[in-house]
């Protein structure tokens, strides 16, 4: 079955690629390349010994959607493209309203067009700012967004909830972390990295002079910020057990949501430490101040999808951190080569 992955060269995209290759299906490729690059393309083609169709461009290109729907019998969408960094949202506010909200509407109206009804799209749990409740569960209460970005993943749920013909699956993403063991494909961050795990491994190769650790004063037990780091290739099952369900009809709602996350709740100075552990390289850094924004701690209750889509990470926090690790020194080695 051909499956269009939208944003499929992008972290999450490209892991999740390869995962369907794996379980049969054939992904179509549609990607801008405004974070990725064709490099990635090559690493899927050598894990998986196939190699995508793949279209560069955009979602907001009703023209190329239309021939991409006229060429190949697409059964459902898996939704990417989009834009992901929270502090850019607040300077460009617009780009994030038209490329993650005008994408999906653009989507849409393709899809209708051509009577496709399944979509698997990204959400992210920041939809539950602060929770009441840890583990947060499906049922915790959406927060106001703190974030353009934030609102943009809240808007593309009420869109989804309003677009009754259209069967989808919001997976609500923890922290996505690691990359694929082989080391052909991972994150390819831009510039200084916002995210903790892209800026260790970038500190532990020299790169960067030292990490800081935004706050220790936190309500937590060391202080630090406490998160749900989730292996991006459970990720990428996850989202396999996701279009399962939908392809067979086994959804019980047009529209669904699913915590994915490991249910494991790891403070920053936990992260380091394992990474040192998985890697024997040590990460320099020192306390900063508290990051605008930043919840104090999330993790997920993930008994919804292990019950409904029968799915379970199984990759632990140091098995995340030398799958990023080997991914870092592949990045290196391919810079000196080129
Ligand atoms: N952190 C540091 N130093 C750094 C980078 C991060 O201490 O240099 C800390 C942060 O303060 C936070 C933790 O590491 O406590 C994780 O930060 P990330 O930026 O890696 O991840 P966030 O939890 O802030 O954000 C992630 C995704 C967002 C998503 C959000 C939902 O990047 O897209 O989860 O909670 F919206």
């Amino acid at each position: 079955m051909d499956i269009l992955v939208t944003g499929g060269l992008g972290f999450i995209g490209s892991h999740t690629v390869v995962s369907l290759i794996e379980a049969g299906y054939r992904p179509v490729i549609i990607d801008n390349l405004s974070n990725s690059d064709l490099s990635i393309l090559q690493g899927i083609e050598a894990i998986t010994g196939s190699s995508p169709v793949f279209f560069k461009g955009d979602v907001n290109d009703q023209a190329l959607l239309s021939s991409i729907f006229e060429q190949f019998k697409i059964s459902a969408v898996i939704h990417f493209a989009a834009f992901k960094a929270v502090g850019e949202s607040v300077q460009k506010p617009l780009d994030y309203y038209q490329n993650n909200v005008g994408g999906l509407v653009s989507l849409l109206k393709s899809m209708k067009r051509y009577n496709v009804h399944h979509l698997v799209f990204s959400s992210s749990c920041t939809v539950y700012g602060e929770p009441e409740h840890i583990p947060v569960s499906e049922h915790e209460s959406i927060k106001p967004a703190s974030s353009p970005y934030g609102a943009t993943k809240q808007m593309c749920e009420t869109i989804l909830q309003d677009v009754n013909w259209c069967h989808s699956q919001c997976l609500r993403y923890f922290n996505p972390v690691g990359a694929h063991s082989s080391a052909h494909i991972g994150e390819l961050p831009l510039g200084v990295p916002n995210n903790l795990v892209p800026f260790i491994t970038q500190t532990a190769a020299g790169i960067r002079k030292e990490l800081v650790i935004f706050g220790s004063d936190y309500p937590t037990p060391d202080g630090t910020n406490i998160r749900d780091y989730i292996h991006v290739m459970d990720l990428a099952s996850a989202h396999v057990a996701s279009l399962n369900r939908l392809l067979k009809g086994e959804n019980k709602h047009y529209f669904e949501v699913f915590n994915i996350g490991s249910g494991k709740g790891n403070s920053v100075l936990e992260v380091i430490h394992a990474f040192e552990n998985a890697t024997g390289v040590k990460v320099p850094y020192k306390i900063g101040d508290r990051r605008i924004g930043d919840v104090v701690q999330v993790w997920a209750d993930t008994a919804k999808v292990t019950e409904t889509l029968g799915w379970k990470p199984s990759r632990g926090i140091e098995e995340m951190m030398a799958d990023a690790w080997r991914w870092q020194q592949q990045i290196q080695r391919n810079q000196e080569l080129n």
